[in-house]
């Protein structure tokens, strides 16, 4: 099969990871590939930051799971399925944020094309990690850290800037099967 075709197919939200770095190189490779994604009058309107400080790591996990738990609650009654998939995770996982993972990619953007570009570097990176046998997973969840000063000094966050993914990165201990998928709904005209 065509190889990026494949890996289109194949990759799949990773949340269990070996307790085992991913080197330099490969993250570099990864945050190359993010960096080549199109964007809105070629502007790049990103900047990346890798966390991998334990100590950075648990800041990061405390500011952000008040505000998943409350979104959880949001969701219990419109989606009780999920609901209850997600919280076996927080009840049973450590870090059921970033799931321990080793390497945590934060696309940092600002500007009136931010919105429409990061997510595609986010995409390039995670295609990029599958290829490279790296798990890799948006954890929208660990975006909402930005009210927590210690956590905005760490990432040198901007009054103008947003966070995108961030992408969390390393080798998978389980690879998950693929999720059901909707056949996409689509018009010839
Ligand atoms: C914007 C966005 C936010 C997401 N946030 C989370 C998250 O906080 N935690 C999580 O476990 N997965 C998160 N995901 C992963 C999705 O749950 C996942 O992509 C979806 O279930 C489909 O599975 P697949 O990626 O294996 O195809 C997020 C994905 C996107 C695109």
């Amino acid at each position: 099969m065509n190889p990026v075709l494949e890996a289109i197919q194949k990759r799949r939200s990773v949340r269990s990871y070996e307790d085992k770095p991913v080197p330099k190189e490969i993250l570099n490779s990864i945050i190359e590939a993010a960096n080549q994604a199109p964007s809105a009058m070629n502007s790049q309107p990103w900047r990346f930051v890798v966390v991998e400080d334990p100590a950075v790591k648990k800041k990061l996990l405390g500011a952000a799971m008040p505000h998943a738990k409350k979104i959880l609650e949001s969701v219990k009654d419109s989606d009780p399925e999920r609901y209850a998939q997600i919280m076996k995770r927080y009840n049973e996982l450590p870090d059921p944020i970033y799931y321990s993972a080793p390497s945590v990619l934060f696309v940092i953007g600002s500007g009136r094309y931010a919105d429409h570009s990061c997510p595609l570097a986010c995409g390039n990176a995670m295609l990029a990690a599958y290829s490279l046998g790296i798990g890799s997973c948006w954890v929208g969840f660990g975006s909402m850290v930005t009210d927590e000063p210690e956590v905005i000094r760490a990432l040198g966050l901007g009054k103008d800037e947003k966070i995108y993914g961030p992408i969390i990165l390393g080798y998978p201990k389980v690879f998950p099967d693929p999720p059901p998928k909707k056949a996409p709904s689509v018009k010839w005209i």
